[in-house]
């Protein structure tokens, strides 16, 4: 793709209409985390559905409606009975299915009512809980599958995870990310300078968009993580800035040493979770895979959440920006941006898309 001229880009991007889309249902969404789903039932929203996400006594998770048919309160309060739901007002149990299996004063003569609540498609897969709110039909007729982390297990990685809560569109999040010049945010954490874009690839599916950057950090001795505590340690260089918008999620990667997920929760119009996953590659010690597997595992252990000052720090700056953002278009939406980052137009068209 070539260079634009500048007006057409700056007209292109930013249609108000970008800050009120919805979502396309049909792909896995990230709701949790793995451990934050042990005994007790818990309530996520997911683009104003509430549900509520249990784990039944093999560990399995399962996605029901949050909603109990008997009188509407939220079953998300109720415990877990061996593999059923139970409502906390009245005890009706629930099974994975969303159907009444028991309510514990029902007469010999009466029979359990027929009030079957929505259950979703749910799984648990590298560390998160991954949920399918769209059509059932088109999940198994497409075989549509979760984005996935490889690294997650991967023993040459190690992970530090961040949570996003901000009120804003999921839009205004994406841009963020997809928009490496916004380093200049950053500036004080070091985590990436110079990004100038190169490429931008593109389909119905993703947007790819290619940068050159100066990275702080090289991880290729194993001292080297201590870069991450110490910046007297780091050095600038030049690295690929590789980001990526698989919708309905985002991954980049920085050089060969960093990798970064952001999978998205969008709640609603004005409010966005996701979860920020930040790997720091081992690939470099061609040694590493010599080590006895324990002691990889206990290595890749200790240092989980290494990066969480950066990650944190980072999350944090952004939040603001984005929440800003949102606020101005809430006071004024006809007021216009000016935009220069022409992979904006490309991660803009691809919402649209998936929404039609
Ligand atoms: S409201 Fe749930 S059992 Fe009565
Ligand atoms: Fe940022």
């Amino acid at each position: 793709m070539m260079h634009q001229p500048m007006s057409s880009l700056s007209q292109a991007v930013y249609n108000r209409d970008v800050r009120r889309l919805g979502i396309n249902l049909n792909h896995w969404y990230v709701v949790a985390r793995s451990s934050e789903v042990i005994d007790k039932p818990i309530n996520i929203v997911l683009w104003e559905q509430a549900i509520a996400l249990y784990r039944d006594r093999s560990g399995k998770i399962h996605a029901l409606e949050d909603r109990c048919p008997h009188r509407q309160v939220k079953l998300s309060h109720g415990q877990v009975v061996g593999n059923e739901l139970e409502c906390t007002y009245h005890g009706w149990r629930f099974n994975a299915n969303g159907e009444c299996v028991a309510v514990p004063y029902l007469a010999a003569n009466q029979k359990l009512p027929n009030c079957t609540i929505h259950h979703y498609p749910v799984r648990e897969q590298d560390g998160f809980i991954w949920l399918f709110p769209g059509d059932v039909e088109k999940l198994h007729t497409n075989s549509i599958e979760p984005l996935g982390l490889p690294e997650w297990e991967h023993l040459n990685y190690i992970a530090t995870v961040s949570v996003i809560n901000c009120h804003a569109h999921y839009s205004y999040l994406i841009e963020n990310l997809m928009d490496m010049y916004h380093g200049h945010l950053h500036q004080d954490l070091q985590a990436w300078a110079e990004a100038a874009l190169q490429e931008i690839d593109e389909n119905e599916h993703r947007v790819d968009a290619h940068y050159t950057a100066q990275s702080y950090y090289k991880i290729d001795k194993i001292w080297s993580i201590s870069q991450l505590f110490f910046p007297a340690l780091r050095q600038l260089h030049p690295e690929p800035l590789d980001v990526s918008y698989v919708y309905p999620h985002w991954v980049s990667t920085l050089g060969k040493d960093f990798k970064i997920y952001c999978l998205l929760c969008p709640i609603n119009e004005t409010q966005t979770k996701a979860y920020l996953i930040h790997f720091t590659s081992l690939n470099a010690f061609w040694r590493l895979h010599k080590l006895p597997v324990w002691f990889r595992r206990f290595i890749k252990n200790s240092l989980f959440g290494a990066a969480q000052k950066l990650l944190d720090g980072l999350v944090r700056q952004d939040v603001k920006m984005i929440e800003e953002e949102q606020q101005a278009y809430l006071q004024n939406s006809q007021r216009r941006n000016y935009e220069l980052n022409r992979a904006l137009v490309s991660v803009q068209r691809l919402m649209r898309i998936q929404v039609e």
